[in-house]
C-alpha cells in the first residue's frame, strides 16, 4: 500500500511526548512489512538539524490559500531508510522555533495559523508531488483538518488525492479549539461552520473535523475508546465520538524495540535480559549515584517520567509526599511542564535530598536510566490514551504502578487479580488510591520470589510494533 502518515510529531526529528514514538515506530514498522510510507511532519528547528534531514532536497515551493492571502514555504524530502520518505513542511516564521507548541508554560498564539498552514502544505504536496496516496492517516489536531482540507482539494481540481482517510485520537484533551474568526484561514465552506462541520460552542475545533469527516476513526487502546464515549473521559467530544462508535476502534501502541531494549540500550551502563539480570543492578547503582542518592542503596526504588500535567496524577504523588519522605526507599522523577508541579517536586526533593530526586529536563538518555534502574514504575494517571512508559517499564523490568485507566489497563496486569500472569499494580485514580497501591509494591518487593515472577512476567510480554502494526494494516485494508 501506499500509505501517508500526517502528524505534529515523530521521533526522532521532533518528540514532546508519545505521539512522536507512535508516529515514528508505526511508520517504521509499515516501512519495514514493504508498503511504501510517507510522513509528513513541521520542518522544526530540531527536525532541519537532526542529521538525517541535512542535505534534504527541496521538494517543492509553497504558495498557501489562508483566508484572503498567500503564504510561502517549501517542502523538503529525505529518507532515512528504504521504504520511508520524510517531507517537512517547512516555513521558518512558523516552525524555526525552540518549542513545538509554546514556550514553557505558554502555547504559541499563532498556533492554529502553523498547523492549518502544515495541513494545506500537505494537500498541496499530495497534489503537486502526485503522491496517490491509498490511505492519509493523520494523528491528533494537529492533523486533524486535513481529511476535510484534502476532500474539498479534491473537489476543486477534480482530482483523486487518497482513497481513504484514518484519523487517529491520542489524547482527546487537546482539541485545537480556536475563536470562530480563525474559520477565515480554512478557506472552507461556509456550510462547515456549523454544529454538524467545525463550529463548537461558538468556535472552531479541528479534532471534530477529523473525527467526523475521515472514513475511519481509531484511538490508541480499546479501554479508551470506550471511555471517550463518556462524558468523564470525552472532554466535550463524547456525544460527537458516539456518532461514529460504529467506526472507532482502538488499537494499542506497541515498543519500538531497536530503541526500548535492556539487551541492547546503548545508552545503559550495562545491558541486560530476564535470562541474565546483573547488568540491572549495575543501571541501578548508576541511577542512584546520577541523583545523589546513595549507590549502595539496596531497598526499593520508584521512577517516574512525564510530561507534568494533570493527567499524569503528578498531584497525587505530591499528596502522597509523606509517604516518600518516610518509607526507606527513593524516589526519581524526570519530568518538566506545569510550573506549580516544578516547584512542589522540587520543594519535596528539598526536604529529603538523600531520599527523593528531581530533574526538570527533558532528557532522552536519562528516561532509559530511570526505565532501567528503577524497581517499580509510577504512572498514577487521571486517564491515559494508551501510554507508553508502563509498557517500557515491564520491559525493562520495573514494575509499573498504575491507575486502572485507558491504555494503562489494557496492556497491565494487575499481579493481586492474577499472580501466576501479573505483571504490575493497579489502583483507582486518586490520591488514595495510589497510596495503597505504594504500599502493595513495598510488600511485593519485600517478597522477593513473587517480585522476581512480577518482574519476569512482564519482561516476557511482546509489545512489539510487529503486533501493532498488523492491526493498522488490517483497518487499512477493510478501509480500503
Ligand atoms: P504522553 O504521550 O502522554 O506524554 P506516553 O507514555 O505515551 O505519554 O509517552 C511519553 C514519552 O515521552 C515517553 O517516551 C517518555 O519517556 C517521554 N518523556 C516524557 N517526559 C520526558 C522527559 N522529561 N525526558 C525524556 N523523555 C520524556
Ligand atoms: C498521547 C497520550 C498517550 C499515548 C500517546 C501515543 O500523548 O497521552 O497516552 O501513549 O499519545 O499514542
Amino acid at each position: 500500500m501506499k500509505i501517508v502518515q500526517v502528524g505534529s510529531e515523530m521521533f526522532p526529528y521532533i518528540k514532546t511526548g508519545g505521539l512522536a514514538d507512535a508516529v515514528g515506530a508505526l511508520s517504521t514498522a509499515l516501512a519495514d512489512n514493504g508498503h511504501e510510507v510517507t510522513v509528513f511532519i513541521p520542518g522544526y528547528r530540531s527536525a532541519l538539524e537532526h542529521k538525517d534531514a541535512i542535505g534534504a532536497e527541496r521538494k517543492l515551493r509553497l504558495k498557501v490559500e489562508m483566508g484572503d492571502e498567500f503564504l510561502s514555504g517549501e517542502v523538503r524530502v529525505f529518507t532515512p531508510r528504504k521504504n520511508l520518505r520524510v517531507f517537512l513542511i517547512c516555513r521558518d516564521e512558523f516552525f524555526d522555533r525552540r518549542g513545538a507548541y509554546g514556550n514553557g508554560d505558554r502555547d504559541y498564539e499563532d498556533n492554529s495559523d502553523r498547523f492549518i498552514f502544515f495541513c494545506k502544505g500537505v494537500v498541496e504536496m499530495l497534489r503537486l508531488g502526485d503522491l496517490q496516496a491509498d490511505v492519509v492517516h493523520c494523528h491528533d489536531w494537529q492533523a486533524a483538518l486535513l481529511p476535510l482540507l484534502l476532500r474539498q482539494a479534491e473537489r476543486r481540481h477534480h482530482v483523486t488525492l487518497a482513497l481513504k482517510t484514518i484519523f487517529t485520537i491520542h489524547n482527546i484533551a487537546f482539541q485545537g479549539v480556536f475563536p470562530a474568526k480563525t474559520f477565515a484561514r480554512t478557506n472552507l465552506p461556509d456550510d462547515l461552520m456549523h454544529i454538524d462541520g467545525i463550529e463548537y460552542y461558538s468556535q472552531i475545533n479541528l479534532m471534530k473535523g477529523g473525527i467526523l469527516f475521515s472514513d475511519r476513526v481509531t484511538t490508541v487502546s480499546p479501554r479508551y475508546a470506550r471511555e471517550i464515549q463518556t462524558p468523564e473521559f470525552g472532554c466535550g467530544l463524547d456525544g460527537v465520538i458516539q456518532t461514529r462508535a460504529d467506526d472507532i476502534v482502538g488499537l494499542l501502541n506497541g515498543v519500538d524495540t531497536a530503541v526500548w531494549n535492556p539487551a541492547t540500550d546503548a545508552v545503559l551502563p550495562s545491558r541486560y535480559s530476564s535470562v541474565s539480570m546483573g547488568g540491572k543492578a549495575i543501571c541501578r547503582a548508576e541511577l542512584l549515584k546520577k541523583f545523589g542518592l546513595g549507590a549502595e542503596f539496596k531497598g526499593p526504588i520508584f521512577g517516574m517520567v512525564c510530561r507534568l500535567t494533570e493527567q499524569k496524577g503528578v498531584d497525587f504523588i505530591l499528596a502522597n509526599g509523606d509517604f516518600f519522605l518516610s518509607n526507606e526507599l527513593r524516589l526519581v522523577v524526570l519530568g518538566s511542564g506545569d510550573k506549580r508541579m516544578e516547584d512542589e517536586l522540587r520543594q519535596l526533593a528539598a526536604k529529603a535530598p538523600d531520599r527523593v530526586a528531581f530533574s526538570a529536563q527533558h532528557d532522552e538518555a536519562l528516561s532509559h536510566l530511570v526505565e532501567a534502574g528503577s524497581d517499580f514504575f509510577l504512572m498514577p494517571s487521571v486517564f491515559e490514551p494508551c501510554g507508553l512508559n508502563q509498557m517500557y517499564s515491564q520491559v525493562y523490568g520495573a514494575i509499573p504502578v498504575v491507575s486502572r485507566v485507558g491504555g494503562l489497563a489494557d496492556t497491565v496486569v494487575d499481579v493481586t487479580d492474577n499472580p501466576s500472569t501479573g505483571t504490575g499494580i493497579m489502583c483507582p485514580p486518586s490520591a488514595a488510591g495510589l497510596r495503597a497501591a505504594l504500599n502493595r509494591a513495598l510488600a511485593l518487593f519485600a517478597d522477593t520470589p513473587r517480585y522476581t515472577a512480577t518482574q519476569q512476567h512482564g519482561m516476557g510480554k511482546d509489545f512489539s510494533w510487529k503486533v501493532a502494526a498488523r492491526g493498522y494494516e488490517s483497518l487499512y485494508q477493510d478501509a480500503l
